[in-house]
C-alpha cells in the first residue's frame, strides 16, 4: 500500500469552489456566445497546454455555438512557479490555413501577460480571421507587458494558485477548485 500525501492539505485557501468556477465558466460562454452571433463564421477555441485543459472542457460544453478545438504548448523559460519572459512554442496549431477561423485563445491564467501579447500576433500572422483570448483567472497586478485578455472569469491578487488544471510542478492540477499554494511548499 502506497500512501499518497492529501493535496487539499498543501492549500491555504479555497478561493473558488466547483460551484463557483461552474458559474464564472458559464458566463464566459454565454458572452463567447453573445459576441459570436454577431461575428459569424468558424468559432475555434485554442486551449493553451497544459493549464487550461480543465478550464476548456467545461467552457467548450457550454458554449452554445458549434466550435472546433485545437491545442499548442507554449512553454517559458525560469522558475516553475511564475513564467519568465522567454516564449517558445513546443506544440504548434497544426492547420494549415486559419482565414475563416475566429479563434478565442484558452488560457487558465494571465500572469505577466507575455505568453497571450506573443500568441495573438503570431496566430494573425498566421492569416487567423480575427484572435481573441479568455481567461478563467487574471492577476493584474503581476502585468509586465500591457495586455488584457477580451474574457476574464474573475481578478485575484498575487498568489500563487493551483487546481482546476494548474500546477505548481506539474502537481495540483487535479482538484476540482482553486487555491492558494501555501508558501512553504514552493519556498522550500
Ligand atoms: P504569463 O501571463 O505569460 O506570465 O503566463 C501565464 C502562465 O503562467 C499561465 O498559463 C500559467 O501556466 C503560469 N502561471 C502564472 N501564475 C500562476 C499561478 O498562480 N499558478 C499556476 N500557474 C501560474
Ligand atoms: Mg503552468
Amino acid at each position: 500500500m502506497t500512501t499518497y500525501p492529501d493535496l487539499r492539505t498543501h492549500v491555504s485557501e479555497v478561493l473558488f469552489t466547483e460551484e463557483e468556477i461552474e458559474k464564472m465558466v458559464t458566463d464566459i460562454a454565454a458572452r463567447i456566445d453573445e459576441d459570436q452571433q454577431k461575428l459569424g463564421g468558424r468559432l475555434l477555441l485554442l486551449c493553451i497546454l497544459k493549464g487550461s485543459v480543465v478550464f476548456m472542457g467545461d467552457l467548450m460544453k457550454k458554449i452554445k455555438t458549434p466550435v472546433e478545438i485545437d491545442f499548442m504548448k507554449v512553454s517559458s523559460y525560469g522558475a516553475s512557479s511564475y513564467s519568465s519572459g522567454e516564449l517558445k512554442i513546443t506544440l504548434d496549431l497544426n492547420r494549415e490555413d486559419l482565414s475563416d477561423l475566429h479563434i478565442i485563445i484558452v488560457e487558465d491564467i494571465i500572469d505577466s501577460g507575455k505568453t497571450l501579447s506573443k500568441l495573438v500576433p503570431y496566430l494573425l500572422g498566421r492569416g487567423a480571421a480575427s484572435v481573441r483570448s479568455c481567461a478563467l483567472l487574471d492577476k493584474p497586478s503581476r502585468r509586465k507587458v500591457d495586455y488584457n485578455a477580451d474574457y476574464v472569469g474573475v481578478e485575484i491578487p498575487d498568489e500563487f494558485v493551483v487546481g482546476y488544471g494548474l500546477d505548481y510542478d506539474e502537481r495540483y492540477r487535479a482538484l476540482p477548485y482553486i487555491g492558494i499554494l501555501k508558501r512553504e511548499i514552493y519556498e522550500k
